[in-house]
Parts: structure tokens; C-alpha cells; sequence
């Protein structure tokens, strides 16, 4: 076994039966992890994901859960522990690019804000607090957060997309903080523009179209990133050869986000 191999380790990705979710399942079922495929209504494709990842001789099973929803999450926990063993690896990605608010800031009421802010960060949060006992009594466990440069990256109609990022991002920082001491690590992600159906519908879209390109078009690397580019960044960053990085922030942006 290298290093760099999964092997042995049980992770659970939310948000998995489609998109980029689905893409990062396959790569650490790929490098050896046994993989819980979460899902809240994607239920073909994540029977899908199952299926590839079964017919390329890994180990995964899918299971129904809305991250928002506290006894949702914990019974999707205890049904991974019962069938895969307790969660090593705990992938945060589930809310995503079709369901943010897009256009500028104002077109939206504080009402609309602040309920994305609230469901995305549950989405992320219940998965975590369920998690966590398990993991600090084990003294191991890993999360990672599917983030996006907006915060960081401002740019015109970019709040729907940053807003309920921040929150999450300001969590991972003080869990990293506080739970080092039980070696449970918080790392993130954060995303540039990735090649996905939504990119796709906007591209398609002559009212935005002209911004996408221009957006595209400044992009150091000049592409987005394809799903795989992700994936891999995540799969890398879960192995053991980066044991000692916690609180982290990871760029995957083609140079998008300089920090
Ligand atoms: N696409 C991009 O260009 C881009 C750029 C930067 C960052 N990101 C980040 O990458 C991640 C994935 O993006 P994506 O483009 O793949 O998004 P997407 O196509 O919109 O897919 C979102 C996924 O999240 C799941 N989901 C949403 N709410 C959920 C909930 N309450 N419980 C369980 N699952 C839920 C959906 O599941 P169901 O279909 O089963 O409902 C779906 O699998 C997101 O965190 C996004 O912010 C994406």
C-alpha cells in the first residue's frame, strides 16, 4: 500500500449522486476507500455511482439523506458505520452551484440571503456534529469542505454563490482549532468554475453568456477546471502523505485565487 492509497479508510460524500460529488466518490472509491454515495433525490445516479464503482472493484453502497435534516443525517450515519465501519473521511459537498441565488446582490430580499446562508450551512454542519463523536472518540477523522473562491474572489453577481460559503468556511477554522488536540483534521477545498450541467445552462444562456466567457477568459490556466481536477485535489489531500495539514485552504482554481 503507497501512501498516497485510500486502502482501508471509510469515507462518506454528501451530495454524491450527481455533479462534482459524483466524480469525487468514484476517485476515492478509485484509490481504495470503502465509500458511503450520499444523495437527497438523485437516487438513479447514485445507484449509478454505486454500480461503477462496484464494477471497478471498490466498495460503496448509496444512501438517502437530506444533510439539512438532523435525524436524517444520523441515521445515515449509523447505517454507514453498520455497513462500511465507522467514517474516516467525511467530504462536505452537498449544496451546490444549481441551487445558488444568482444576479446581483440586490435583486435578492435579506429573507431569500439568509435562508441560503442557513440551508447551506446546515447542509454542511448536521453532517459534521453527527460525525464528530465518533470520530473524537476514535482520535481520527477527516473533513473536508467543497468551497468556492467567491468569498475570497469578489466579483459582479457573486453574493448568491459566496454568502453561504462564509459561514462554513469560518467553522472549519475554529473546529481545525479546537479539535486538533482530538486528530480530527478540517480542510478545504475551494473551487473555481468547474465543468459541470450548470456551468453549461448559463453558458447557454445569452443573458449571461457574454459574462461566463469573460469570466473564463481571465482565468490564468484561460479553462475551468474539469470535475476530475477536483476530485483528484481531494482524494490527494485525504491521504495520509498530508497528515499533518489541518485548517487549511486549498486553491483549486487555475490560478483564479492567488493567496
Ligand atoms: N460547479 C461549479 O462550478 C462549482 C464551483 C465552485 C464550487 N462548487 C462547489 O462544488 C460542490 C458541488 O457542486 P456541483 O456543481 O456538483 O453542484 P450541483 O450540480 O448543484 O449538485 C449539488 C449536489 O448537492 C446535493 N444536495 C443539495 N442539497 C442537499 C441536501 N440538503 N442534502 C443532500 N444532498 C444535497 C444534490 O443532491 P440531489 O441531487 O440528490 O438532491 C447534488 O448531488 C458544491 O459545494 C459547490 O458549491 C461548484
Amino acid at each position: 500500500m503507497t501512501k498516497s492509497s485510500l486502502d482501508g479508510k471509510v469515507a462518506l460524500v454528501t451530495g454524491s449522486g450527481r455533479g462534482v460529488g459524483a466524480v469525487i466518490a468514484r476517485e476515492l472509491a478509485r484509490r481504495g476507500a470503502a465509500v458511503a454515495v450520499n444523495y437527497r433525490g438523485s437516487a438513479a445516479g447514485a445507484a449509478a455511482v454505486v454500480q461503477d464503482i462496484e464494477q471497478a472493484g471498490g466498495r460503496a453502497f448509496a444512501v438517502q439523506a437530506d444533510a439539512t435534516d438532523q435525524a436524517s443525517v444520523e441515521a445515515m450515519i449509523a447505517e454507514v458505520t453498520e455497513r462500511l465501519g465507522p467514517i474516516d473521511l467525511l467530504v462536505l459537498n452537498a449544496t451546490g452551484f444549481a441551487d445558488v441565488l444568482r444576479g446581483p446582490a440586490t435583486k435578492h430580499s435579506v429573507e431569500q440571503l439568509a435562508d441560503s446562508m442557513v440551508a447551506q450551512f446546515k447542509a454542511s454542519m448536521v453532517p459534521v456534529y453527527a460525525a464528530l463523536p465518533s470520530m473524537t472518540a476514535r482520535r481520527t477523522g477527516h473533513v473536508i469542505y467543497i468551497s468556492d473562491t467567491f468569498p475570497r474572489k469578489v466579483v459582479h453577481s457573486g453574493l448568491g454563490h459566496a454568502l453561504p460559503k462564509v459561514p462554513v468556511e469560518a467553522a472549519m477554522k475554529y473546529l481545525a482549532l479546537e479539535l486538533g488536540p482530538d486528530n480530527v483534521r478540517f480542510n478545504t477545498v475551494v473551487c473555481g468554475a468547474i465543468r459541470s450541467a450548470a456551468l453549461e445552462r448559463a453558458t447557454s444562456d445569452p443573458a449571461v453568456t457574454q459574462k461566463v466567457k469573460e469570466y473564463i477568459a481571465q482565468i490564468p490556466l484561460g479553462r475551468v477546471a474539469e470535475p476530475e481536477e477536483i476530485a483528484n485535489a481531494v482524494a490527494v489531500l485525504a491521504g495520509d502523505d498530508l497528515s499533518y495539514l489541518t485548517g487549511v485552504f486549498l486553491p483549486v482554481a487555475g490560478g483564479n485565487l492567488i493567496i
